[in-house]
């Protein structure tokens, strides 16, 4: 199915974890068992990236917005990271997979903040794939966080005018190449507050699977889908391929 050389591949995808809830709903269980079963299955999802050979892979885990929801429900969202790395800690190192985290992790409790920055800390050195969590991560937040640096450099005096490239670089993504195509599961036509300034020009992808449901297939169904579109950057440029290839 993916037949058209590596070349053309998205470099770094994007997805919302969306719909654990229901997918838990609809078997009467409790939401938890939801967002165990979600957790449980970021590891199909990272296997199925490094056997495409993507270099980025960016997973929606906890927006700002998520802190509404009841206690017990945020409570065990925060318990995701500890026990993802407890589990999949000796993957994450024969794959040699470097985590980074994107969102403010001021805000998350002390031990979620701690087993995070252990999981950064200890894929470090890895270049295979780089994961980037974003948990209690929002998009407008991060914008407003940029203009705030910004700010700050302008006041000192140390910027004259305000580049896209200076906005890029204040953000949690500093550094990191924009997604080239940008998933969402759970059958919902939205962002979310996800990404929005990087996702300026992703392709994206809206499957009904629920996120727990989303494995190694849908994501190649999602890469094949990518391949047929033809990216233009608001150009006329129809050879879509030779331009792709320029970008990796
Ligand atoms: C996504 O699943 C996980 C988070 C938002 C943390 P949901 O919990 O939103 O599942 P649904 O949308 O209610 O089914
Ligand atoms: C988006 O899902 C956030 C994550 C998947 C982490 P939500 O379930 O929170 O989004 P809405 O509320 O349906 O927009
Ligand atoms: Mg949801």
């Amino acid at each position: 199915m993916l037949d058209k050389g590596s070349s053309g591949l998205p470099r770094h995808i994007a997805i919302v974890m969306d719909g654990n809830g229901r997918w838990a709903q609809l078997r009467g269980l409790p939401r938890m068992a939801g967002h165990r079963q979600g957790a449980e299955n970021m590891r199909s999802i990272i296997e199925e990236c490094l056997e495409l050979g993507i270099s980025f892979l960016t997973l929606y885990a906890f927006s700002t917005e998520n802190w509404k929801r009841p206690a017990e429900e945020v409570e065990y969202l925060m318990s995701l990271p500890g026990r993802f790395y407890e589990r999949e800690r000796h993957l994450l190192h024969q794959y040699q997979v470097r985590v980074i985290a994107i969102g403010n992790l001021d805000e998350i409790p002390a031990d979620t903040k701690e087993v995070i920055e252990r999981m950064q800390a200890e894929t470090a050195a890895y270049r295979r794939l780089t994961l980037l969590l974003a948990f209690n991560y929002g998009g407008r937040a991060e914008i407003a966080m940029a203009a705030e640096r910004l700010a700050v450099k302008w006041q000192a005096g140390e910027l004259e005018t305000i580049t896209e490239e200076d906005v890029a670089n204040s953000l949690y993504t500093a550094g990191f190449p924009d997604p080239d195509l940008l998933i969402r599961c759970g059958n919902e036509m939205r962002l979310s507050n996800f990404l929005l300034w990087q996702s300026a020009y992703a392709e994206l992808y809206f499957s009904e699977k629920l996120w727990p449901d989303f494995k190694g297939p849908d994501l190649r169904r999602a890469v094949a889908v990518y391949l047929q579109r033809e990216r233009r950057f608001g150009g006329l440029t129809l050879n879509s391929a030779s331009q792709q290839e320029e970008e990796v």
